[in-house]
């Protein structure tokens, strides 16, 4: 058994956006080592089917309001499997630093003197950037790349800084944005963002299922409105991902249904 995964560990493993090509070597080898595997909703299907038979396997899934296990309970259970000498991995969508809570589970599995180390992952705006032919940065004209979650509290308004997110060389990858398109849009535009500032809507990125929407700011609340609550969707905000990679993809005859277009492109 490999030398960095002791019976009584854990690794956190990024799991990537979905299609199980996008997992690093490294990831898969800690899978198929793994006495037990702990997984998001959001770990595709092809990730899981490169769990081997015999290893257990416990969905500890949460989505947008319906949260089936509360992050307490999930960090117990991992850290009573550990407890118990098994070689745990708990496998996150994307990337497990990147709005993963991969702090608290490493916190409750220290304080357990449990060792725990973090085996990234692509992350949804990497891959949703690479799906819709963009870069997140741009010379001269995006200097700057924000992750930002625009997950509230039901029935709390969005705290965000509204003045630094509209920096025109920004790039804006908004992550669990789809419900607060309209808010987004709204309030990046009052912060001065220009109204025509591109925008690319990505659904269910690397899966068999991917929507690349595009359009303007101003369209953003009209972009989603055909997304559903259970398709994990990326928004991507800045000149960037402008209409002239659409061109360029239309251009090498690569566009396909997939790709939409609203307010402008
Ligand atoms: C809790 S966050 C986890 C992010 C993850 N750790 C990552 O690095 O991609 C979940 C959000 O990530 C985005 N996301 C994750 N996978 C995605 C995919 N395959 N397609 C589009 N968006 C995705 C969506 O915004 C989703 O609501």
């Amino acid at each position: 058994m490999s030398h960095d995964f002791p019976p009584g560990s854990v690794w956190l493993v990024g799991a990537g956006p979905g299609d199980p090509d996008l997992l690093t070597r490294k990831a898969e080898r800690l899978i198929v080592a793994a006495d037990i595997v702990f997984y998001d909703a959001l770990v595709g299907a092809g990730v899981l089917a490169l769990v081997p038979a015999g290893t257990e396997m416990v969905s500890v899934g949460k989505r947008s309001g319906r949260h089936s296990k509360d992050q307490v309970s999930i960090n117990v259970i991992i850290a009573s499997a550990a407890l118990a000498g098994k070689r745990v991995v708990r496998l996150k969508g994307g990337d497990p630093s990147i709005f993963g809570r991969s702090t608290e589970e490493m916190d409750h599995l220290a304080a357990n003197g449990i060792a725990v180390k973090i085996c990234p992952g692509i992350t949804a705006a990497s891959a949703a950037a690479a799906s819709g032919g963009a870069s997140l940065t741009l010379r001269g004209l995006a200097r700057k790349l924000t992750f930002v979650t625009a997950h509230a509290r039901a029935g709390e308004a969005l705290d965000l800084d509204w003045t630094a997110l509209a920096a025109p060389d920004a790039t804006l990858a908004v992550y669990m944005g789809r419900a607060a398109a309209a808010e987004v849009a709204r309030n990046l535009i009052a912060a001065g963002r220009a109204a025509d500032t591109p925008v690319m809507v990505a659904v269910n990125v690397s899966l068999p299922t991917e929507r690349i929407l595009r359009g303007r700011l101003s369209a953003l609340a009209f972009l989603v409105e055909t997304i559903s609550d259970h398709d994990p969707s990326l928004l991507l905000i800045g000149e960037a991902v402008a209409s002239r990679t659409l061109e360029t993809v239309e251009e090498t005859g690569f566009v396909s249904s997939r790709f939409a277009s609203v307010g402008g492109d």
